[in-house]
């Protein structure tokens, strides 16, 4: 695996590998399962495998994690060696954002709803990121996972309005064996706090029982979900969501194929998301 730290260096080992397929997984590292689900997809799918880790701080607010947000880059190059990744791309801030860096993208709309409303520029900064890292890799395909669904969603809006030639894949979401889904955050949970989180899958697969016994209006499943959540006290709700899969607009009534059912909550300092969908996420 040839780990590449600067922009020309990158580019010029993309340049080299010729005219074969190449397949790009963004991270931020900290890599687990989930991650490596994309990677090993990624490679299994194109001649050329990148993965870039880069810790985006355009992405974060000002009280949000950026500073101690988890890094362990020895492991993480060891687990993509292992997984046959061609080149890692590993920028820092400056190659990225230079002095007098001034270009953002803005998806309208759909930045500002779930998430988006408790992190104002949070993906502004996620699709002006994964653009640039477009331009560099060129990337044939890239590959997102279901977990950050509102993200997925924003980078197929962005790539179908700027024309852009990649496909998006967007992959399921691994789990660990209590059901919460992985997440580079989830070593912040105190053993309490992990116990509390396990309500958010639960709260989900409850709605994913509801809804396969006929249930159909977003309000029993959103008041079902909020009663999973109340059970414990350590859990703050952020949102409870039935939209649309690609406008993100509230649903009365969940339509089969075209439903996103998410839920951001704070347990303690963490905010965990996780969601359910009736449809398929890739463009
Ligand atoms: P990061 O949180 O490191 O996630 C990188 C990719 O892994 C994302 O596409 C995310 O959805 C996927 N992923 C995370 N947890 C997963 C899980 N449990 N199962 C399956 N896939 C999972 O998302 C980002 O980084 C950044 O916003 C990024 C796109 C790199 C831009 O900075």
């Amino acid at each position: 695996m040839k780990i590449c730290r600067t922009i020309p260096s990158l580019v010029e080992a993309i340049s080299r590998a010729g005219r074969q397929s190449i397949g790009f997984v963004p991270t931020m590292g900290f890599l687990h399962a989930g991650h490596l689900s994309l990677v090993e997809r990624c490679r299994q799918e194109n001649d050329l495998a990148v993965v870039s880790i880069f810790v985006n701080p355009s992405q974060f607010g000002l009280n949000e994690d950026l500073d101690r947000y988890p890094r362990d880059l020895e492991r993480d190059s060891a687990l993509l060696e292992k997984e046959r990744v061609d080149l890692l791309f590993l920028p820092g801030r400056a190659d990225i954002y230079p002095p007098g860096y001034a270009t953002y993208v803005s998806v309208d709309g759909l930045d500002a709803v779930l998430c988006g409303a408790s992190r104002p520029g949070h993906f502004r900064g996620v699709a002006t990121v994964v653009l640039k890292l477009f331009n560099l890799v060129h990337p044939q395909r890239a590959y997102f996972g279901q977990k950050d669904a509102q993200q997925a969603i924003i980078i197929c809006r962005m790539v179908c309005d700027l024309n852009l030639p990649v496909q998006i894949k967007v992959l399921p979401i691994v789990r660990d064996r209590d059901g919460l889904a992985l997440s580079s955050r989830n070593i912040y949970l105190s053993p309490a706090e992990r116990r509390a989180a396990r309500h958010l899958p639960q709260a989900l697969t409850m709605a994913a029982d509801l809804i396969s016994r006929g249930v159909q209006e977003a309000a029993v499943l959103k008041k079902a979900m909020a009663e999973e959540f109340a059970k414990d006290r350590l859990i703050q709700v952020d949102y409870i969501a039935v939209t649309g899969l690609q406008d993100l607009v509230d649903l009365t009534l969940i339509q089969p194929g075209n439903t996103l059912i998410a839920a951001a909550i704070r347990v303690g300092k963490t905010r965990l998301i996780d969601n359910l969908i009736l449809g398929d996420l890739s463009c």
